[in-house]
């Protein structure tokens, strides 16, 4: 075509990026890489190696190493050797390091931007405008957390090791999204990129020596699922962050489930756009082609599920369409160019055999008639309507350009639908009223809410979900605390293997050989604000220390544990509830407390065989406790974040849901009351298992709930053996969260078992917590496992 005809015509004609630099770069390393390990390149110790293919093309690009596990251990021993050094080069040493590479990153930045455009198939625009741009904001960024580490985090350490997988989406943005906070906070990393995408990690651990990176800082190892597994199971590995498929995560939390690494995964998504009556649409439909139709899809927050408001859907689909037909696909290296290529054969065949379904199922497919390529693996902008929301398309993460789209007459309708899904990690909500935007944010389950835009991230920014969409923040502050401990926690000491094994006969049975009480309670379980009698129709026998008897409870099964979930999941209005009325009740809890708290004493006395002081300490400390979680129910707030551009990040603290409790035997009433009080502040409904062995002093906690206003069903306690009723409430898909404080012997089991809705697990990973200590019984390390952060995003200014 000639200048004067592609005039005419207005469109736009082919403006290729230049290559040659790249291509150059892997020509100077014969197309062979090796692993990063110890700041130096080495070869596999199988020698197994594949190939690294440019989708668009079909070209081989490099041959890539394959990690076996002893490369794996060779690069966390180069990790571990590095890793106080790192530390001990204190908080400017390290500052200075990510700053500087931060400055390497600009000065490569279109070496790189290419690279990802080879190998992954995604458009030079996109690479050059938004991922590297983005890479260099993160370290910058995250070199001011390293500076200023010390004064914001004291009295914290680094992990130690982070193995670190990741994605084939965003192959360098990822990277940095890992190791820019692990490297701040004083970790050390051995990072694994996707088998699709390894050039940029390699082409970045060059970079690292080119700053003079401390060898085993930064350790690079290329290779498939096979090596990530080995990798993230390495017994010397201290945390693992992971993004990629819910269906990976979920391995790794089981394969993790026997060790204390602590986790934090970035999972997959199906994320709502929705779009209200009164939105501007020419921006809706701008923000959908940013939603969906940025980087093919293969975006684990793309607004993939479009919610469209009954009266505008017509009007919006139209213009849907439109669009889509001006959408420019074609070879990533095109700088006009807005859709690339899908990252390898396995994809476009997912992606198409989704769509396929959806047709079968009645769905209508309406595809861009935009030209296809002829060579290369290409998937056209696609938009299905007449979806079930139930239905498999709607329900699957498809990772494709792909849209689904369904209408709504509601904002409830909205809501429900958007809810709709078991993910959880972003939504988009376009109104020009500001009140139904906000209206929406805190009813919508995802870790980002964007208004009037979409797909925005920044280094400031936590990013991450809710559900099933993983656990733990990437980016800010919070995404800083996935790599810090406190240092107390260090020293705790451990737990005896059988320590809370203790587990009673049901009754009859009996232990407590010893005289009856004179009066004995019979205590029964509490749910939904009522004492209710056991499903199982047992009890158990409860000894004091001396070997009397001194009472009965009941023996929880699963059906109870069902019963109180249902209870929990009632009591929503809880969470709806503000601080400052959470913290009146939680005021009157303490003052029933007290009243009563003679009783308490000598009934947790003869409990535990301890000295009345002791008793009456801990009964006192219990009522203090209540009133930390009181002052802080209206304290422990969010943050506004500044991120470059005209907007403003709403980091909102919210509760987690309904929190499954183990309790632990030591100090039973200071123990159950530091946790159930922390939750409950936090605006959290609990299901607690009181300690195994004296829980009597939580069953006679009932009557102090019933005095205080606390509404039915946010606070429900089942007692019986938490080895058997603690899988139970991990499994539970109504279950948010589980705090596990029992014995060593069913921690595995419980971590494991979590898998069901991906929900967060705190336990005391077999070290003996001192609840006297109020670092470790009260405050924000209770109220950080309390809450997830929601970062909703708004424009602001001129
Ligand atoms: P994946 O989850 O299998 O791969 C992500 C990373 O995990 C890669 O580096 C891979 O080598 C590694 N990996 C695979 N199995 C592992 C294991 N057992 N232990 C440790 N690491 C392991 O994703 P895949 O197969 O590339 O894509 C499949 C689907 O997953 C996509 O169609 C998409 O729906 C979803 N996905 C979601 C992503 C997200 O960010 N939410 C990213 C990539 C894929």
């Amino acid at each position: 075509m000639t200048i004067l005809e592609t005039f005419e015509m207005m469109n736009y004609g082919p403006a290729p990026e230049d290559p040659r630099e790249a291509v150059n770069w892997l020509d100077e390393h014969e197309r062979r890489f090796g692993l990063f390990i110890g700041g130096e390149w080495c070869p596999s110790a199988g020698k197994k190696r594949f190939d690294s293919i440019n989708p668009a093309t079909g070209e081989t690009l490099a041959s890539i190493s394959s990690a076996g596990p002893k490369d794996i251990d060779k690069a966390v021993a180069a990790a571990r050797t590095a890793q106080s050094g790192w530390w001990k080069l204190g908080c400017h040493g390290r500052a200075r390091y990510l700053y500087a590479l931060a400055r390497q990153v600009q000065k490569h930045s279109r070496r790189l931007a290419v690279l990802d455009c080879l190998d992954n198939g995604k458009p030079i625009r996109e690479m050059r405008d938004i991922d590297v741009p983005l890479v260099a904001r993160h370290f910058y960024h995250h070199a001011g957390w390293a500076q200023i580490l010390a004064d914001e985090f004291p009295q914290h350490e680094p992990l130690g090791v982070a193995a670190q997988v990741i994605p084939w989406n965003f192959p360098l943005l990822m990277l940095a999204w890992k190791i820019a906070p692990a490297l701040a906070t004083g970790n050390t990393v051995v990072l694994k990129p996707a088998e699709f995408t390894s050039l940029t990690a390699l082409a970045f651990a060059e970079l690292c020596r080119e700053v003079g990176l401390p060898p085993g800082v930064v350790n690079i190892v290329t290779g498939d699922g096979e090596t990530g597994a080995k990798l993230v199971a390495h017994s010397d590995v201290d945390k693992v962050a992971f993004t990629g498929s819910t269906e990976v995560g979920k391995e790794i939390r089981r394969a993790t489930a026997n060790s204390s690494k602590r986790l934090t995964l970035e999972l997959g998504g199906k994320s709502p756009f929705i779009v209200f009556d009164d939105a501007d649409l020419d921006s809706a439909v701008e923000g959908l082609v940013n939603g969906i139709w940025f980087n093919q899809g293969e975006v684990c927050c793309a607004g993939s599920r479009l919610l469209v408001h009954e009266p505008v859907a017509d009007r919006l689909m139209d213009k849907v369409r439109r669009r889509m037909e001006s959408l420019r696909m074609g070879s990533p290296l095109d700088k006009a160019v807005d859709v690339g290529a899908i990252v390898a054969p396995v994809q476009l065949e997912r992606i198409r055999s989704i769509v396929d379904r959806a047709v079968e199922e009645g769905a209508h497919c309406y595809q861009a008639e935009v030209p296809v390529p002829d060579e290369g693996l290409y998937y056209p902008p696609t938009l299905l309507t007449n979806v079930g929301p139930a239905s498999h398309a709607a329900q699957t993460e498809i990772f494709g350009p792909v849209l689904t789209s369904m209408t709504f007459r509601t904002p409830d309708e909205a809501v429900a639908l958007a809810n709709n899904t078991v993910y959880g990690l972003a939504a988009s909500v376009w109104s020009e009223n500001i009140n139904v935007a906000l209206e929406l944010a805190p009813r919508l389950k995802a870790g980002v809410v964007w208004v009037n835009s979409t797909n925005q991230f920044d280094a400031a920014c936590g990013f991450g979900g809710y559900r099933e969409s993983g656990y733990g923040r990437e980016g800010g502050r919070e995404g800083l605390e996935e790599y810090l401990v406190p240092s107390w926690s260090r020293q705790l000491p451990r737990l005896p293997e059988s320590s809370g094994t203790k587990s009673a006969p049901v009754s009859g049975a009996a232990p407590g050989s010893g005289p009856a009480l004179g009066i004995d309670r019979t205590a029964k379980l509490y749910i939904g604000g009522k004492q209710t009698r056991p499903d199982s129709g047992y009890s158990i026998p409860i000894a004091a220390a001396n070997g009397d008897h001194l009472g009965e409870v009941p023996l929880g099964n699963r059906k109870d544990i069902r019963d109180a979930v249902e209870a929990a999941r009632k009591a929503q209005a809880w969470e709806q509830s503000d601080g400052h009325s959470r913290a009146q009740i939680l005021y009157f809890i303490a003052e029933n407390l007290e009243q009563r708290s003679d009783e308490f004493s000598s009934r947790l006395q003869r409990m535990t065989g301890g000295t009345s002081k002791s008793a009456a300490k801990e009964v006192h400390t219990s009522i203090e406790r209540i009133f930390s979680a009181a002052a802080w129910a209206d304290k422990y707030e969010g943050a506004v974040h500044n991120p470059p551009g005209r907007k403003l990040t709403l980091a909102l603290q919210e509760p987690m849901g309904v929190i499954g409790i183990i309790c632990p035997d030591d100090t039973p009433l200071l123990a159950f009351i530091s946790l159930v009080a922390h939750a409950i502040a936090a605006g959290n409904r609990v299901v607690t298992v009181p300690s195994a062995s004296y829980p009597l002093i939580a069953t006679d906690f009932y009557q102090i709930l019933e005095t205080s206003d606390v509404p039915a069903g946010v606070v429900n306690i089942v007692t019986g053996r938490p080895d058997e009723l603690s899988p139970v409430l991990s499994a539970h898909a109504g279950v948010e969260a589980l705090w596990y404080f029992g014995p060593i012997s069913g921690m595995a089991a419980t971590k494991a078992e979590s898998v069901s809705n991906m929900k967060r697990v705190w336990t005391h990973e077999g070290r003996a917590f001192d609840w006297y200590d109020p670092r470790q019984g009260q405050g924000r390390e209770l109220l950080k496992q309390a809450t997830q952060v929601k970062n909703v995003w708004v424009p602001y200014g001129e």
